[in-house]
């Protein structure tokens, strides 16, 4: 039996025109996004770092909740206050990054499947205690020639039906990611068509393992054009094919629905989750946003490692999840960007 707080903690996360902070970059991946602004990534600029975003006045009129990952979970402030308890105090709702990232898959060369499952009972039962009650396992998906594999599916939908079960299990709420990457040259038609078969996979397996849909979300890709494709598919073209292919493969009784932003440029991925609302088309969930990159790039530019920058970070971001807001409630519009500037 699945708690009722699971089923409540679901619907709240995607209440209210809200969408989800994913600040749960590896060290790793942050010290790659670092570098990119030759900030030095060391455990305390991390901190600093995830800290301008958790206290940013107002941030909670528009998120509702961050995912975290290992480090930050167990971090303290510049006071020593642990950062989920500053995010706590702003009303955001924690969550965790429970999966080991993606390796190899044997037998299929350059495909990949998401680790995670040893011991992943005992460690959802110590982030639960150190305050997390949702979760996120990204399984990433490539398109290319001859993938994605059946193989490669099926194992990484697999994964998120064991890992979906145990979080359920354990008290916290699910976010099953399985992401279609951008990286490529297909066009929009191929990328629904993968789009379709992975979202149909996937359900196949959380039923199989008795997932209750009530108590979980669902992280998926738009449907775009490969980032290569000379032909890049319109606003109005990426939110009907997203959305008809919701339609056809995500059971109504999920609640909410959480894009991630993919690489996306951040005012397109608004852009497209307002357009995605704005249709005049059945949506039995709500359709908000889960974004990293989106959310953030901005704000680390602004920031650039410094004390004197969080004001300008904090301004940053507060404005990005302004407008993801407006778009998770059909609301966005191209103004809202100068209008921030003003
Ligand atoms: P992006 O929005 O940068 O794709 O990140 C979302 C995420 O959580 C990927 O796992």
């Amino acid at each position: 039996m699945v708690s009722k707080d699971v089923n409540l903690t679901a619907g709240a996360l995607v209440a209210g025109g809200k969408g989800i902070l994913a600040a749960d970059e590896t060290v790793p991946t942050i010290t790659k996004r670092f570098a990119a602004h030759t900030i030095e990534s060391t455990g305390d600029s991390r901190r600093a770092y995830r800290e301008m975003f958790f206290t940013t006045p107002g941030m909670a009129s528009f998120i509702s909740g961050v995912i975290l990952q290992d480090e930050t979970i167990r971090q303290r402030s510049s006071i020593g206050t642990p950062l989920v308890d500053l995010l706590a105090q702003q009303g955001g709702i924690p969550g965790i990054k429970v999966d080991q990232g993606a390796k190899p898959l044997a037998g299929s060369p350059g495909e990949l499947v998401t680790e995670g499952l040893d011991g992943l009972r005992d460690r959802l039962e110590e982030y639960r205690r150190l305050g997390a009650r949702f979760a996120k396992w990204r399984a990433v998906i490539s398109i290319g020639d001859g993938r994605p594999s059946e193989t490669c599916v099926l194992a990484n939908a697999h994964a998120l039906g064991r890992y979906a079960a145990l979080c359920q299990e354990r008290g916290l709420v699910p976010i099953v990611e399985p992401e279609v990457l951008m990286h490529g040259a297909h066009d929009i038609e191929r990328c629904r068509e993968v789009t379709e078969q992975v979202l149909h996979v996937v359900f196949d397996e959380l039923f199989e393992q008795r997932v209750s849909l009530e108590g979980m979300l669902l992280k998926p890709n738009m449907v775009v054009a490969g980032l290569d494709c000379p032909e890049q598919a319109s606003v109005e073209a990426v939110a009907e094919a997203t959305l008809r292919t919701l339609e056809r493969h995500v059971p109504p009784a999920v609640p909410g629905v959480v894009f991630l932003s993919g690489g996306q440029d951040p005012v397109l991925a608004a852009k497209h989750l307002s357009a995605i609302n704005e249709l005049v088309m059945p949506k039995p969930w709500t359709l908000s946003f889960s974004y990293g990159r989106a959310l953030q790039d901005e704000a680390l530019g602004a920031w650039n490692g410094k004390r004197e920058g969080v004001p300008a970070g904090q301004h940053a971001f507060y404005h990005r999840a302004q407008c993801d807001s407006a778009a998770a409630l059909g609301r966005y519009s191209s103004a809202m960007e100068s209008e921030a500037a003003a």
